[in-house]
């Protein structure tokens, strides 16, 4: 029997059911549904809408519904949502004090309470998750800050980069994430409750009581927006997309640095996967599987954009549909952050190999431009100069590094003893100590404010 029978003289056909139901996903609502009815069933009784007796009563049936579907005493089944499930099993257990329960509500404003509740949750466990693998990445950055490797722009090698200022950097996108999700809790938090089917209710409700009981901070002040707004769904989808675009980023340089060809870092053997035909294979599928994931991500949100647009106010059944794309994105951007955590806690680095790459493709031809401006130069000319090096460079098979204070002085008198050392990857990499470089300094300064900004969340 579906709650709203009565205005129908035959019971829908059973494909119809099927189609139309959606207890089979929203049922991860279950805690929410039950917490948001606890605390109306409470301003039912405070208000004298209901006896207070009546409101006990529908309290301890609803307290028992939760406890036995976490035993496993009762199984969510056989209605056409959580709603639905919670109040028939309600008006089972305790009869007509059970009926009374939807006073002044519509499922409208309850699945909107319900998936504010749920999503609020969400907000915080992503939140938990992500500070987890920016603590991971911080203590790696603190123990590799003095490692170089190249770093790179158009995949080419660029200039020498400290091992810990890459690492810091993908912190940084993370920390932007947390601000995200946790700017998307605040915006969630406010309670469509109260707001009925679309048009508010006329009993003498007191909102402010379930408003405390939930813990939102403020309620929702137009009844027609409240139950047809869906903007935190999109909200979280789109902080989730990113978050996974940043992680598809790391794996696409984790796939990159662990091949032979880059051999700058090794993914642990319990961490990598092999070939049914190949043996030698050691093949990064954690990686590349996160990096997949992260198009369904962006797909979910696609989709809820797409549900929301060219809507009618207020309610309409398509809102049904933001449920199973948030729950796939929550559960694929929490095993990709939880696997990710787990990855780079145990990746190795390749110290000598790194080195040996980070002074590799010419890569301090800058300083040398830097050492002829610093000296007077236009650093256009000092551009120039440093181009005619590289090219007697690549001509005499030399790096620059290795070339002596005569050959620089070929190009130009400014040169001194001192270039030798100036042109080193060490040395490149150190002369950087701007805020946010690559010198050991600005690293370890790097470290201490992520931790600093991570201690926020
Ligand atoms: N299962 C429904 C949903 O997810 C609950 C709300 C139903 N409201 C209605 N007017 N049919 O949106």
């Amino acid at each position: 029997m579906k709650l709203w029978q009565g205005r129908f003289s035959a019971p829908m056909s059973a494909d119809a059911d099927l189609f139309n139901e959606s207890l089979s996903f929203d049922k991860k609502l279950y805690r929410a549904d039950i917490t948001a009815s606890l605390a109306h069933a409470e301003m039912l009784g405070k208000c004298n809408i209901i006896s207070a007796e009546e409101a006990q009563t529908i309290q301890d049936g609803l307290n028992g519904i939760l406890s036995d579907v976490e035993s496993g005493a009762l199984t969510i089944e056989n209605a056409e949502d959580i709603h639905s499930f919670v109040e028939e099993n309600l008006v089972k257990r305790i009869g007509q004090a059970g009926k009374k329960l939807h006073t002044a509500r519509s499922r409208n404003d309850q699945v909107a309470t319900d998936f504010r509740l749920y999503v609020r949750e969400s907000c915080d466990k992503a939140i938990s998750l992500i500070k987890a693998l920016v603590e991971t990445l911080v203590l790696r950055a603190k123990e590799s800050a003095k490692y170089l490797l190249p770093g790179f722009t158009h995949l080419r090698k660029a200039q020498p980069v400290s091992c810990g200022q890459y690492l810091n950097a993908y912190s940084e996108m993370f920390l932007r994430d947390l601000d995200r999700f946790a700017a998307c809790r605040r915006r969630l938090n406010v309670m469509p409750l109260g707001s009925a089917a679309l048009a508010g209710t006329s009993y003498p409700i007191d909102r402010e009581i379930t408003r405390e009981l939930l813990g939102f901070d403020e309620i929702s002040e137009n009844s027609l927006d409240a139950v047809s707004d869906r903007d935190f769904v999109a909200d979280y989808l789109f902080a989730a997309s990113l978050a996974m675009a940043h992680l598809s980023r790391l794996c696409e340089d984790t796939i990159l640095y662990t091949s032979d060809e880059f051999g700058y870092w090794n993914i642990p053997d319990e961490y990598s996967t092999g070939s049914s035909i190949m043996p030698q294979k050691k093949n990064p599928d954690l990686p590349e599987l996160v990096r997949g994931k992260t198009g369904r991500v962006y797909g979910h949100l696609t989709s809820i954009l797409t549900v929301i647009k060219g809507l009618p106010l207020a309610y309409n059944k398509d809102f049904q549909e933001d449920k199973e794309c948030f729950f796939d994105a929550e559960t694929t951007l929490f095993s990709c952050v939880s696997i990710y955590t787990a990855l780079m806690q145990k990746i190795t680095f390749n110290v000598n190999r790194m080195f040996e790459e980070a002074g590799g493709g010419f890569s301090t031809a800058t300083d040398i431009a830097d050492y002829l401006a610093k000296k007077g130069m236009p650093f256009r000319d000092a551009h120039g100069v440093t181009g005619r090096l590289v090219q007697y460079c690549i001509k005499e098979k030399k790096t620059l590094f290795s070339l002596t204070l005569k050959e620089f002085r070929k190009e130009s008198e400014l040169f001194e003893e001192d270039i030798l050392n100036a042109v080193t990857p060490r040395a490149s990499a150190e002369a950087r100590n701007s805020v946010g470089g690559s010198s050991l300094s600005a690293v370890r300064r790097g470290v201490n404010s992520i931790r600093r900004r991570l201690k926020k969340y």
